[in-house]
């Protein structure tokens, strides 16, 4: 029976963590981390993000301020609100929540955010730092990620991951703060996407699984080796008659199986999720930090 990597349990011991540092903020007399999210439109999955990054950062003592702007707000008027965003000295970072209505070019929405303030590190400056093995904000879920394999001192040094999927959110920075020369780190890494042939011949190699495609239950048992570790980004809704929501949420591993099979798993929901949260509050801090010193 595998370990189960509680991102929950992790998450909310870390979240203490960052309680206390903002407590200090108070004490010094200065205003506390203070975090912005825009939500345009009323995306179902996006709303529920956000609101859950609303709630912890009150529950880790940080300002927190929610930006609703209607779907068809014009590329221009939304690039308006992230100058405004910019400009403002009591945010100390912000989110822009991706997906964006069709007609925005969510590019040019991540060109125009403020490195200084690109909690997300979504901006091509930071992802060049991360790059570079410079101090930076980390992409939230890689981050959390490692924060996770961190918690529970899995080594992945000199192992064989192998990440599914490159979006330039998850499995890309992951295939990079996997193989980067650090602690955790170092690892030997396979980057797989869609056109990868032989998929499972590859998978069965890995020490150590990513897996972050949005396909329900596409990692089976027989596509991983006795003993390895699987993370589990996938977030996806499954009809459920039995849930008030009508849904589930389900990963892209299949856990029922690769539970007696693997040697750590992480649990959908409760896995990545909170932690991957974890990770833009971490990075909330450290921008806050710069206004502290
Ligand atoms: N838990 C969290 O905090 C968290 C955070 C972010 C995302 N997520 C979830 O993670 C999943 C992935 O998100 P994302 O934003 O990274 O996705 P994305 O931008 O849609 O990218 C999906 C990636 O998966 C690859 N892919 C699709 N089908 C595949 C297949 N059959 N075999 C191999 N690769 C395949 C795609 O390959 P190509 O590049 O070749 O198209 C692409 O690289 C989603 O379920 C999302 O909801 C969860």
């Amino acid at each position: 029976m595998a370990v189960i990597l509680d991102g929950k349990a992790t998450a909310l011991r870390i979240q203490n963590d960052i309680r206390k540092q903002s407590d200090k903020f108070e004490l010094a007399g200065v205003h506390r981390p203070h975090l912005a999210a825009v939500l345009v439109g009323e995306h179902a999955p996006s709303v529920v993000y956000v609101n859950n990054k609303i709630k912890t950062c009150e529950r880790a003592g940080f300002h927190s301020t929610l930006i609703r702007l209607r779907k068809e707000i014009l590329q221009d008027e939304l690039l308006e609100e992230i100058s405004k965003l910019n400009e403002r000295s009591d945010i100390d970072g912000y989110i822009v929540q991706l997906p964006l209505p069709e007609h925005i070019d969510e590019n040019a929405i991540t060109m125009a955010i403020d490195p200084g303030k690109d909690v997300d590190g979504f901006h091509p400056v930071n992802l060049g730092k991360m790059l570079l093995g410079h101090d930076t904000f980390l992409p939230a879920t890689p981050m959390g990620i490692m924060e996770l394999l961190k918690t529970y001192q899995i080594d992945i040094s000199g192992k064989h991951c192998v990440v599914i999927g490159r979006s330039n959110i998850v499995g890309t920075p992951m295939s990079i703060l996997l193989s980067r020369k650090n602690d955790p780190g170092n690892a030997t890494v396979t980057l797989t996407h869609s056109r990868t042939k032989n998929m499972a011949e590859i998978t069965r190699q890995a020490d150590l699984i990513v897996v972050a495609i949005g396909k329900a239950n596409f990692l089976t048992a027989d596509m991983v080796k006795t003993g390895a570790i699987v993370i589990d980004v996938g977030t996806n809704r499954v009809e459920d008659p039995g849930k008030k929501t009508g849904y589930r949420l389900t990963g892209d591993a299949d856990f029922e199986q690769l539970i007696d099979k693997v040697s750590h798993i992480t649990p959908v929901p409760g896995g990545v999720g909170p932690m991957t949260i974890t990770g833009l509050l971490i990075n909330t801090l450290k921008a806050s930090h710069r206004r502290f010193k």
